[in-house]
């Protein structure tokens, strides 16, 4: 039977069994789920079995590890799969439209978290293995999968688990579908991403909350003053003031920014999928630049004082905010942090405390373009989409891309099955059928590709 045709006859039970992996709610930042997160890793490894490779799941000192393989191919190329089969948390839950681990298809699109980020992406690898194994059985290349469980919390035991397990790992490239296509029927190949400083700033003010009649007017209120800090490292025309911020982003040549003007980004229907008017940023750049080739700074959560119902009137003794940078080609996540640190050690309004807590960070990352495994992927999804794949940077964050070169001496071929507007890390996440199925055949034929290389 041909790859198509076993696809074609399968589709229900590969659907049926993406459902039962977004059943699993497997949160990585949250251990009450941790019975889950095992739950996933069996599913996993379960999954793999089936499909014809051999699995096994690794403990950590975190969450669980599978790996698998199949290794039947000798003299070919050995292809390593990575993906991640934890998810992120699902809140706010009453913006659900249906419960976040009940999947559901809505107008084509499969509605659960982890849809696209990123089960049912790496999903379409153990189906596109499978496929082969049980048509022709075998495969064009050896294959191997690495499938963490704690990538949406900071991947803590990847670089150990792949330091000490190197030769089990050994490839020739890795293959990852945890990013996006360009826009729906255009396909991608992610050749960068953005890398990424997380922090947490914690102010004090008085020692305790205060009537903000009594003490208000004299004492500092430190959730204006976490405001006040925040405004002092925004800068004119949409720049981040940070002395030094920029001294390493790459300047891209006036050549390569017109092949990125050349895909033609759909700027007005990139602003009505969010419902926002237009792009904000740094003058001189498109959205495209702003959300891959420039640097950001955002507060992702913010908190302090009174946020309950009616008014207290009270002056807050603490505030508190979540702060990430997205990094470009070449900043460094530690000198970055401390730029940032010195800012706020020169800018902390006076009367307060802050500490400075910082997360796990990541190293922009580039890929080498000319890496022959770039054209297998190319070659695939141009046999699936009928178009020639866009090859661009993207905004998002993978720092284990940059480990696999630097501890491994791999390169990544990136090439994302979901679209940009999925909806990642925000409720009603989805996945379209037609990118589901389009991703598993994209998967059986890069591994034909890559066995020609
Ligand atoms: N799959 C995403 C990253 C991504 C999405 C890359 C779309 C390119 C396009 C991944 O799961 C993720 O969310 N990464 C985090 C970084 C991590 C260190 C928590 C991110 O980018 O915020
Ligand atoms: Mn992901
Ligand atoms: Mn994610």
């Amino acid at each position: 039977m041909s790859i198509d045709a076993y696809l074609e006859e399968n589709r229900d039970r590969h659907l049926e069994e993406l459902f039962d992996l977004l059943r699993i709610p497997s949160i990585s930042t949250d251990p009450q789920y941790d019975a889950d997160i095992a739950r996933g890793a069996e599913f996993v490894a379960k999954s793999l079995k089936d499909a014809g490779c051999s699995a096994t799941i690794h403990q950590t000192k975190g969450h669980p590890i599978v790996t698998a393989e199949w290794l039947g191919a000798p003299g070919a190329p050995t292809v390593l799969v990575y993906g991640h089969y934890d998810v992120q948390p699902p809140a706010p839950l009453e913006l659900w439209r249906n419960p976040p681990f009940e999947p559901t298809i809505e107008d084509g699109n499969i509605i659960a978290r982890g849809a696209t980020d990123d089960k049912g992406q790496f999903y379409c690898h153990v189906k596109g293995v499978e496929a082969h194994l049980k048509t022709a059985g075998k495969l064009p290349v050896n294959v191997k999968f690495l499938i963490e469980g704690e990538e949406e919390s900071g991947s803590e035991s990847l670089e150990p688990f792949i330091e000490a397990h190197k030769e089990e790992l050994a490839a020739d490239i890795v293959l990852i579908s945890d990013n996006s296509m360009f826009a729906p029927g255009r396909p991608a190949i992610t050749l960068g991403l953005r890398g990424m400083v997380y922090f947490e700033l914690h102010v004090t003010g008085p020692s305790h909350d205060l009537h903000s009649g009594l003490y208000g007017g004299a004492v500092k209120n430190p959730i204006n003053g976490l405001c006040q800090l925040i405004s002092s490292m925004q800068g004119e025309g949409g720049s981040i003031a940070i002395s030094g911020f920029y001294d390493d982003v790459e300047k891209l040549s006036e050549a390569e920014r017109a092949e990125m003007a050349e895909v033609n980004h759909d700027d007005v229907a990139w602003a009505e999928g969010i419902e926002v008017e237009g792009s904000i940023g740094e003058d001189g750049y498109s959205i495209l630049e702003r959300t891959t080739i420039r640097p950001t700074m955002d507060v992702n959560g913010m908190w302090g004082g009174y946020i309950d119902a009616g008014a207290k009137t009270v002056l807050p003794s603490q505030a508190h905010a979540k702060i990430s940078c997205r990094l470009v080609p070449n900043q460094d996540p530690i000198d970055i942090e401390a730029k940032i640190r010195a800012h706020i050690a020169e800018h902390c309004p006076e009367g307060l405390k802050i500490d400075f807590v910082a997360h796990h960070g990541g190293i922009p990352f580039v890929v080498n373009s000319e890496a022959p495994a770039l054209d297998a992927a190319k070659a695939a999804l141009g046999r699936v989409w009928g178009t020639e794949a866009v090859m661009l940077r993207s905004g998002g964050s993978i720092p284990v891309v940059a480990s696999f070169k630097e501890m491994m001496g791999l390169d990544s071929v990136m090439m994302g099955l979901g679209l940009p507007d999925d909806r990642l890390h925000s409720p009603n996440e989805k996945f379209s059928l037609e990118c589901y199925f389009n991703g598993i055949r994209s998967s059986a034929y890069i591994f034909e590709e890559l066995g020609k290389v």
